[in-house]
Formats: structure tokens, C-alpha cells, sequence
């Protein structure tokens, strides 16, 4: 099929790339023209594990081709992907949908025949009646349909997602596009996801309602390792003990510190707002968002009594700063409040991610970003495991003291307190 993704980040890049590998031929395009320029110089604008080399045969074989240029891609297209960002609006916690419009406005204006619109885009119930509005402004309604066919994919394990994807979900009102949508997807239903077909607005809802559900899961765990901490209770314990019952499952019941990314925050605030807007109170996700907030500050409070109050000229070493492993997105990560606020206390931060240096810190000072462990613990009083990379999880400690000893926070709990404490380390973890 001819694909457009309009939108070149983690999801259409990703998917555009995925769609090409699958035997379509796909445009992605982008209205930033560095992104579009490196892409077409052989490089990828983010790290994603596996997508240099899936973007890369693709391209060779001029299935996947990216451009700024709108017009000429969906002028070429029979299905056009909206993959635009919906961050957080500015002192709101409503979804920004003016990527969205602005990406519905441009794709109106080429219409030359009859194109499928589908937002991959997580947006609110009714984002796609009013996409349908606005372009039906300037195009008679049978020359396009809006779709919506929510993306479930996750920063880090993007690729294996796209191919095999739990469930693939289409909401349309129009049986024939649904069923067009399906075939693109036949060779990964073939391979076992399943493929659940709605109308546009439980399509839209179930995006949110999923990703609500897994923060839930999260701070609900979170919480539960707050009481852990005070009862002598291993929280893994518990979360092995519940998630044996296959009505909660396993899955997400992981204590750490507050969940972060481009998603959870930013979707668990939108549906608050869309509750709202259709005067229901979604009291649950609205004490979600509480208290994740809190847990930012309950584990920054941790750090300070880890180092008994003194933080002012305390050498604190972060290892990992992103909000999880094998992605190089900081957005929403913990480690952006938690660093800020140390430095401002007096704390003298170094900090090592396996993603390489982050822009967000460039302004902050006594901050050093090092390219090893070693380098970022040297005379560190406390060294923090904030993101579990793999190369986190067989530390050699004794070797990294050297001159100093100094505290470990694990807040991915990568260690076995017994043994830890056996070594003679000094170290602490989550609700443990
Ligand atoms: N990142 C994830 O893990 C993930 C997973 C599932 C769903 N989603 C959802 O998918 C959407 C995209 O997320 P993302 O993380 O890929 O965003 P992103 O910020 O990485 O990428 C969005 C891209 O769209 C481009 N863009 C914006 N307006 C444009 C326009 N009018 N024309 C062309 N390009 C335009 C931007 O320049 C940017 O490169 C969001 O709604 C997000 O909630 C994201």
C-alpha cells in the first residue's frame, strides 16, 4: 500500500519503518528539515534499539523515503498516519492538539482522491469529529474518512512492538475502511496480534484508558512500597504474591521511582480533562496523577536523609538520568526535578547514561556528565541507580569505591539488600 507518516519521531518513524519493511511503500515526512536532512544522510535524529539498520534497508530499497515536502506524500498516499506530538499544554493539563490540526489543515489543502486519515496520535474522545469537521471545510466528505488506530508501541522495545503488537485497534465508522486497515495489518495478525475494530471514539478512549490503567498499576505499587519501607515487608515480594493471580498479572508491579516519559504523565492529565469536559469525575486517575507528583518528592526527601540532611558540597553520582532503559527520551523523567532540586541544595552532581549527554542539563552548573561508571562514581558520597540499564546490573562496587566508599540508592532495586549488606556496602533500595 502507499503510506504517509506525517510526523518523523519514536512513533511514525518507527512504524513508517516497519510499514516499509512489510512490503508498503512509505513516505515520512516531517516539517523539521534537520530531522528529514539527517535521515536522508543514513542518520537516525534518536536512539532506538534496531531502527538504524531497519531504516536503513528500507531506504536502500526505496520503500521508505522522507521528505518535507507534505504535498508530495500525500499526494502519493492512499492512507495518511497523523504522528504528531500531544504534549501537556502550557499550564494545563489538557492534550496540545495544535500539531494535530495543523498536520488535519496542511493534508486538507492536498486531497486529490479518496485518502484514508488516521491518527496514530493519542488524542482525546472526539479529536477525530473535529478533524472530520475541519478538513470536510475544505474537501466534500467523500473524498477522505478519519480514522483513529491508536499506537500501544513503547520507547525502547518500539520495533518488537510494531511487529508484535499485543492487539492492533481500529476505530471507524466505515466497514470498508476498517477492513482496509486490517489488510495493512494482516501480516502481523497472521503472526498472532489481534485485531479489535470499534468506532472512532472507543478507539480514542482506549488509548487512554490503557495508559491510565498501567499508571495506575505503578503508583499503585509505588504506594504499596511506601508501606513496605515502614513494615518490614519486601515489596517484591508482594508484587510476586499478587501478580501470581492472573486477574492482576505480573506485569507493571515493578516499585521505582515516579513513572516519567512522553505517555503517562502527559495522558494520564488529558483524560482528567476530556472526564471533565463530560462532567465525570475520573477520581482514580486524578489521585494517580497525585500521587505520582509525590512520589517525586517523597524519594528526593529519601536522598537527603540517606546523606542525614547535609547534601551542601556532597558529591552525588546518577547513574542513568533517562525516565527507562535503551531510550535516549527524557521527557518527564524523575531525574529532571530530582537533579535541579540536589543542585540547589548544594550537591555537586556528576552523572553517566549509556544515551550520552542531555541537552536539558546544559544550563545546570556543577553538574559533569561522564562517559563511563567509573568516571561518575570517582569520590562520590552516594551514588543513585536511577534507570535500569543493562550495564547497571553487575556493578563491581568494591572496584568503584577506590578512594572513597560512598552510599548506593538503587531505585530500581537491581541488588539483593541481603547480599549488598553482606559485602559491607552501604545501600538502600525501594520498599525493601
Ligand atoms: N513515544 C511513544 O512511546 C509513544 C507511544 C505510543 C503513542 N505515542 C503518541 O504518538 C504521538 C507522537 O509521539 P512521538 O513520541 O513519536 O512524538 P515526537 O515528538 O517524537 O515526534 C513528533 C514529530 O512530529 C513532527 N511534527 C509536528 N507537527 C508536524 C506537522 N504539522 N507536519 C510534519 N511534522 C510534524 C515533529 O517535528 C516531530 O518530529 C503522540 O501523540 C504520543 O502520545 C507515543
Amino acid at each position: 500500500m502507499k503510506i504517509c507518516m506525517i510526523g518523523t519521531g519514536y512513533v511514525g518513524l518507527v512504524s513508517g519503518a516497519c510499514f516499509a519493511d512489510l512490503g508498503n511503500s512509505v513516505w515520512c515526512v516531517d516539517k523539521k528539515s534537520e530531522k528529514i536532512d539527517l535521515l536522508n544522510n543514513d542518520q537516525i535524529p534518536f536512539f532506538e534499539p534496531g531502527l538504524e539498520e531497519l531504516v536503513n534497508k528500507n531506504y536502500a530499497s526505496n520503500r521508505l523515503k522522507f521528505t518535507t515536502d507534505l504535498k508530495l506524500a500525500v499526494r502519493n498516499s492512499d492512507i495518511v498516519f497523523i504522528c504528531v506530538g500531544t504534549p501537556t499544554l502550557k499550564k494545563s493539563r489538557s492534550a496540545d492538539l495544535s500539531h494535530v490540526f495543523q498536520a488535519a489543515t496542511e493534508i486538507s489543502k492536498f486531497i486529490n482522491k479518496f485518502k484514508i486519515i488516521v491518527t496514530k496520535s493519542t488524542v482525546p474522545v472526539t479529536t477525530g469529529d473535529k478533524i472530520e469537521k475541519l478538513i470536510s471545510k475544505k474537501k466534500s466528505k467523500r473524498l477522505f474518512e478519519v480514522v483513529s488506530n491508536p499506537e500501544f508501541l513503547r520507547e525502547g522495545e518500539a520495533i518488537r512492538d510494531f511487529r508484535f503488537p499485543d492487539r492492533i485497534v481500529v476505530g471507524s465508522n466505515n466497514k470498508k475502511v476498517t477492513k482496509k486497515l486490517e489488510t495493512l495489518y494482516d501480516p502481523l495478525i497472521k503472526k498472532g496480534a489481534k485485531f479489535f475494530s470499534t468506532n472512532r471514539r472507543g478507539a480514542e478512549l482506549i488509548k487512554y484508558a490503557s495508559n491510565a490503567f498501567l499508571a495506575t498499576k505503578i503508583s499503585y505499587i509505588n504506594e504499596l512500597a511506601n508501606l513496605c519501607e515502614k513494615t518490614g515487608v519486601n515489596i517484591e515480594d508482594v508484587s510476586l504474591g499478587i501478580g501470581l493471580d492472573k486477574r492482576i498479572g505480573s506485569r507493571f508491579l515493578r516499585a521505582g521511582p515516579a513513572f516519567g516519559g512522553s505517555c503517562f504523565p502527559k495522558d494520564t492529565k488529558a483524560v482528567t480533562v476530556t472526564g471533565d469536559v463530560f462532567n465525570t469525575d475520573l477520581s482514580i486517575i486524578k489521585s494517580v496523577i497525585k500521587s505520582n507528583d509525590k512520589r517525586r518528592i517523597l524519594l528526593t526527601n529519601r536522598v537527603k536523609k540517606i546523606l542525614s540532611n547535609k547534601i551542601k558540597n556532597k558529591k552525588i553520582a546518577f547513574l542513568g538520568v533517562t525516565f527507562k532503559p535503551n531510550t535516549d527520551d527524557m521527557r518527564q523523567s524523575s531525574s529532571l526535578s530530582m537533579i535541579p532540586f540536589l543542585l540547589k541544595k548544594g550537591a555537586r552532581i556528576s552523572y553517566y547514561d549509556p544515551s550520552g549527554e542531555k541537552k536539558e542539563f546544559s544550563k545546570l552548573k556543577n553538574l559533569l556528565f561522564h562517559d563511563n561508571v567509573s568516571d561518575a562514581c570517582k569520590n562520590a558520597d552516594l551514588v543513585i541507580i536511577h534507570t535500569e540499564w543493562e550495564e547497571f546490573k553487575a556493578l563491581d562496587f568494591k572496584k568503584l569505591y577506590r578512594k572513597k566508599k560512598f552510599k548506593i540508592y538503587d531505585m530500581r532495586n537491581l541488588y539483593s539488600v541481603e547480599l549488598m549488606r553482606k559485602k559491607g556496602f552501604s545501600y538502600y533500595s525501594i520498599g525493601r
